[in-house]
């Protein structure tokens, strides 16, 4: 653990302390600092999982840093694209599994809760994907991608992004290449396909902007339409890819709500929340905009350097609301995952215009927590100090 950490955390310990003793104004405070410095997974692990997606170079666990902080925060790993269909069988029929393998024994290694991400997406297809043009060659491709996929990680993946990013944004159905060669059922193919290779895993619709109303719908139908006919689905994956100041807390929480009744858990898969502006329209994390016209514009890259500490200030906040709001729905979460360990590597620095700085992370470029980390480590670390408190006269 580096040092600067160290004295970090040892600080929020003892901002919080004095915080607390300004609040209960005891005479006397006999106070405990836990032994083990709370971590991200220590502090939350009474509530949900919390974790990160990580990249090829901590999969081979060439990252020092990032590993140190993997290992130190966090208890539950998504890859970022490594077990992604191009990767897993770039040519029909032909798999390569060197890195999921990798990531796979890493997690259990780490003794994480480990995520296979993503079984059927419409991005990030190999080539030969593209030319199947029947249902039953499509319906063939898909059987033969699940079962070879989660039969090999059966018992050591314990959840799966089945489905990614399968609805518009007012609900329906997209039309992607799935659809359109197998038809809406596709997904229900999925979906069972997975339950057959691996029982035990966790089955999880995953999908971007799922706070909104009418997306919100879009998921409670598919949902439905899963368990009318007897099909596994155990979560609903929120991306949570969001800016400072929106989505609002309340649509956010009606969302929790909305699938928590529907019986399946809430899965928060890959929260960011970016720090600069994006260009018009850009919404989501649809990774099919780009924007090149802007790339070098210094009024959408605002914030080369370090983040002004007004912009730091603004983006604890932004999280200690949002863990607040997981917080009180732990009941109904079962895990969030930031989408990505660090600030360097997030994707936002390059989407939706490339070569920017941005910042949207609980770690910095050097992997040091920021004001950010010490804000929601705050918000347990109250759990983690005992005080003897002097009852009030
Ligand atoms: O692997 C190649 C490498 O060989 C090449 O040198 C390099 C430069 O062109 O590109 C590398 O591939 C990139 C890949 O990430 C791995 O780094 C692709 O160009 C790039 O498009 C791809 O971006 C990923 C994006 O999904 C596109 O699929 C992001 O890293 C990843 O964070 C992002 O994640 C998605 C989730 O899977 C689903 N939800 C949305 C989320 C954000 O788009």
């Amino acid at each position: 653990m580096t040092n600067t950490f160290k004295a970090l955390t040892l600080f929020s310990v003892l901002l919080l302390f004095l915080h607390s003793c300004k609040e209960t104004k005891p005479d006397k405070l006999v106070e405990e600092v836990p032994k083990e410095l709370p971590s991200l997974k220590g502090s939350f692990a009474n509530s949900f999982y919390i974790g990160a997606a990580i990249n090829e170079h901590q999969i081979i666990e060439t990252d020092d840093k990032g590993i140190e902080v993997i290992d130190r925060e966090f208890n539950t790993l998504t890859p970022e694209n490594n077990m992604k269909w191009m990767y897993l069988q770039p040519v029909a029929g032909t798999f390569d599994f060197e890195f999921a393998d990798k990531y796979v024994a890493l997690g259990e290694k780490m003794d994480m809760f480990v995520v296979g991400h993503t079984l059927v997406w419409h991005s990030q297809l190999p080539d030969f994907m593209h030319s199947v043009k029947d249902s039953a060659a499509m319906a063939a491709q898909i059987k033969n991608h699940i079962n070879t996929v989660v039969s090999r990680y059966k018992g050591k993946i314990h959840a799966w992004d089945v489905v990614n990013e399968a609805l518009n944004e007012d609900g329906s159905l997209r039309a992607s290449l799935f659809q359109q060669v197998l038809g809406d059922e596709y997904v229900e193919y999925a979906f069972q396909l997975a339950a057959e290779a691996d029982p035990e895993a966790e089955l999880i619709y995953n999908d971007y902007n799922l706070w909104k109303p009418e997306k919100r719908a879009g998921v409670v139908r598919l949902v439905k339409r899963l368990q009318a006919k007897g099909i596994k689905i155990d979560g609903v994956g929120m991306q949570a890819h969001w800016s400072l100041v929106g989505p609002t807390l309340e649509d956010i929480e009606n969302s929790i709500i909305a699938y928590s009744e529907l019986g399946v858990k809430v899965h928060f898969t890959e929260l960011d929340v970016t720090a600069l502006p994006n260009p018009w329209d850009a919404e989501g994390a649809e990774v099919s905009q780009n924007y090149e016209e802007y790339e070098g514009d210094e009024t959408m890259d605002p914030y080369r350097g370090d983040l002004p500490d007004s912009v730091q200030m603004q983006l604890a906040k932004r999280y200690q609301e949002l863990f607040k709001l997981f917080l009180k729905h732990e009941d109904k979460i079962d895990r969030v995952t930031f989408w990505g360990v660090n600030d360097g590597g997030s994707w936002l620095n390059g989407w939706p215009i490339k070569g920017r700085t941005n910042h949207p992370l609980l770690f910095d470029r050097d992997f040091e927590p920021k004001k950010a980390y010490s804000e929601v480590m705050a918000l347990k670390m109250k759990d983690k100090v005992t005080y003897n408190k002097i009852p009030s006269e």
